[in-house]
């Protein structure tokens, strides 16, 4: 099932949620918190794509406070922990927090929604702050990178993941410069909400919350994936139809 938003005839580019479609507050991957876990562990997108790409953006974590929002089951955290970084996480989902806190027992971990504001975090406290593969599933995005902002220290980095835009795009066709909210059946029958939204809405919404881009990847797969999928490897070898990677640091201006 897909709508359509209303068509944004707004001269300003500062982009503003559109309440009139959501995504909305349920915790979709509450039901299905286990078995993403054994999914994502040494999946192909999780464990050879979008994991090398955020961590190779992250950098040297060791000593560092890194934030994990919608860490899911734990397995950024674990890693990051092991790099030697201190990390706190959050979830919207209950058994997702379980899952981290079973993995990752020196975390700091709690359920929390990206559409509150994290007011348990301190002011400039968090030297990175890890937002994995969740952009999308967030109706005030604008809202919740000011909250990222507002928690990063000066010097501090912000690294998100989200489908890739034109990958999107060639799946569910329509305008692509119009951001929408679709709902699918995934191949394990997950029933997800989520949005489209072209790659200028991204950089828009992190300029208007004070944010720099400092690197975009578009990742390919790590050479250990070809002996996990070849068909697939040869694909996102030469397609934009995964994800995207960015790192933004907070503008000093
Ligand atoms: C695709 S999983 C990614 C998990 C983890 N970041 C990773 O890459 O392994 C998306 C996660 O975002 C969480 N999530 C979705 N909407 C959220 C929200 N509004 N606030 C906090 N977490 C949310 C889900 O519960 C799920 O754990």
């Amino acid at each position: 099932m897909s709508r359509r938003s209303e068509p944004s005839q707004r001269e300003s580019p500062t982009p503003k949620p559109n309440f009139g479609e959501a995504v909305g507050s349920e915790a979709q991957y509450d039901v299905f918190a286990d078995e993403y876990l054994e999914h994502a562990r040494d999946g192909f997108y999780n464990a050879h794509y979008d994991r090398p790409a955020c961590l190779a953006l992250l950098g040297d974590v060791a000593g560092r406070d890194v934030l994990d929002a919608a860490c899911g089951p734990g397995l950024y955290a674990e890693e990051l922990a092991a790099r030697g970084a201190r990390v706190s996480g959050f979830d919207q989902s209950a058994r997702m927090v379980e899952l981290s806190r079973e993995r990752v027992p020196g975390g700091n971990f709690r359920v929390h929604d990206l559409g509150e504001p994290l007011d348990w975090v301190a002011d400039s406290s968090v030297d990175a702050v890890l937002l994995a593969l969740v952009l999308e599933y967030v109706d005030d995005r604008v809202a919740m990178l000011r909250e990222l902002r507002r928690v990063l220290r000066p010097d501090g980095a912000l690294v998100l993941s989200r489908p890739h835009p034109t990958g999107d795009w060639l799946r569910h066709g329509g305008n692509y410069f119009e951001p929408r909210v679709i709902e699918e059946v995934w191949s394990r029958g997950w029933r997800m909400r989520y949005w489209l939204a072209p790659l200028e809405r991204t950089c828009e919404e992190l300029r208007a919350t004070g944010f720099l881009l400092e690197r975009v990847l578009e990742p390919r797969p790590t050479a250990a994936a070809a002996h996990v999928d070849p068909e697939r490897y040869e694909r996102l070898s030469r397609e934009p139809s995964g994800f995207l990677a960015i790192r933004a640091i907070p503008d000093p201006r």
